[in-house]
């Protein structure tokens, strides 16, 4: 959920005084104090965000074989304690410019995390790569480019499957998977490759993102036509979303501004939101994620393709890929007999309706008793995760969906 804080940016870039702006807010190292992000008393995500709510948890680090170290968090039982029988994992994978703590912003009876501990699942929380709590390299600081020398695929090949491995070893079960947005991309590309499978009993898609030729967000689509992302990257601005912050807070603290309003443009009108959540939301996002990472997604928008990452001549191409064109990830060879929930919104402008059936129908031949699909009509992007009836609408079918496989 790219949304609010990409919003502002973009319009602001759009809008004029681009140039001038754009230098300065984005090339500010800390200049006007600290880190961008607001302070917490109990600095991760189980002491800030999961105890206070009456569970356990517990933080882990995951290493992925490029050297990154990533933070995951485990709610291994819900708020009455043990129950009996084997706790089935889920592994809850979010989506761009947010990190574990978006399952977790409603109250227990709302947020995905805690249901899922209440109805008898060992939760774990991922956390991508540059963001607050997973910005750790065996070799690399942030302050180094090379550290954000990385695009979707790249969480496709080293990201999901050192999760996978992680949870499937200290679980030995299967794992259920639960994605939103691009968690969602990176999954079924995964899958398409028939990596992880191995270790996967289901998985839960909301707001699925595939193909993004006809996105409809107008922020996205400018933002890919413009060219955006690689203008930060000509300019030597490889992390994205730091600066963006504080910029949106600023902006939220002004009078008559909404900060509820501002996501619309980015994720299509948010039916469900409640307004202390955005606040909490705010708090905590946007995190930081590689500007190569947009440009990949901007190239698939522009080219409405699933291809890995274009270095844009084919004499790179080959030495990446061996071929001068990226080559492609095929969403119909993803097993047909693979366990598949999928939720979308008829609201969504990022994982908009048209895209959705561009996805659908490279599904066609999958077995028909694997498959279900949910359409929520007044759903958007943000709704699938904040929304304050999701627990009715999708969790509980989701649960269900689960408890089947
Ligand atoms: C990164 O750079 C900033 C400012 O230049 C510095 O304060 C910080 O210690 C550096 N971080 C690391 C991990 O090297
Ligand atoms: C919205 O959030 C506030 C603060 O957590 C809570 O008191 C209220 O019940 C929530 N409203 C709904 C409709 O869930
Ligand atoms: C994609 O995979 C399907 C099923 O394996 C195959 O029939 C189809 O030819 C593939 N498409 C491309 C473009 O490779």
């Amino acid at each position: 959920m790219a949304s609010a804080l990409t919003s502002v940016i973009l319009v602001i870039l759009l809008c004029g005084s681009a140039l001038g702006a754009r230098t300065k807010l984005y090339s500010s190292n800390g200049k006007d104090g600290g880190s961008a992000l607001a302070p917490v008393a109990d600095d991760d995500i189980c002491k800030s965000m999961v105890e206070p709510q009456g569970y356990g948890c517990q933080e882990h680090k995951v290493k992925t074989q490029d050297g990154y170290i990533l933070s995951m968090q485990r709610i291994p039982v819900g708020r009455t304690g043990e129950t009996p029988g084997a706790r089935p994992p889920v592994l809850l994978q979010h989506g761009l410019l947010m990190d574990g703590i978006t399952w977790l912003l409603n109250s227990p009876d709302q947020s995905l995390a805690f249901i899922l501990a209440d109805n008898g699942f060992d939760v774990w929380l991922s956390n991508t790569r540059g963001t607050k709590y997973s910005r750790g390299h065996t070799s690399l600081t942030p302050n180094d480019s090379a550290y954000w020398d990385w695009s979707w695929d790249q969480l496709v090949t080293y990201e999901l499957p050192a999760m996978f491995q992680y949870v499937h070893d200290r679980t030995g079960q299967n794992i259920h998977y639960v994605g939103h947005s691009l968690g969602t991309l990176i999954a079924l590309a995964a899958f398409s490759q028939e990596k992880m499978l191995n270790m996967l009993r289901s998985a839960a898609l909301l707001s699925p993102i595939a193909s993004l030729g006809h996105i409809t967000s107008p922020i996205a689509r400018n933002g890919a036509e413009n060219y955006i992302a690689e203008e930060f990257y000509k300019n030597g601005i490889y992390e994205f979303g730091e600066a963006i912050a504080k910029l949106l807070k600023k902006i939220c603290k002004k009078p008559g501004i909404n900060c509820y309003d501002l996501m619309t443009p980015f994720t299509g009108q948010n039916c469900c939101l409640n307004s202390s959540t955005v606040d909490v939301f705010l708090e905590h996002e946007p995190q930081s994620t590689a500007t190569k990472n947009l440009i990949h997604l901007a190239q698939m928008i522009r080219g409405g393709t699933i291809g890995m990452y274009d270095y844009g001549d084919e004499d790179t191409n080959k030495e990446h890929y061996g071929q001068s064109i990226p080559p492609v990830y095929n969403m119909s060879s993803i097993p047909d007999d693979l366990p598949l929930f999928l939720s979308y919104g008829g609201q969504d402008a990022l994982s908009d309706v048209a895209d959705v059936q561009v996805l659908l129908e490279s599904l066609k031949d999958h077995d028909r008793d694997k498959l279900v699909v949910q359409y929520q009509e007044d759903y958007a992007h943000a709704d699938f995760v904040m929304g304050v009836n999701a627990k009715q609408l999708v969790y509980d079918p989701l649960i269900a969906f689960f408890r089947l496989q």
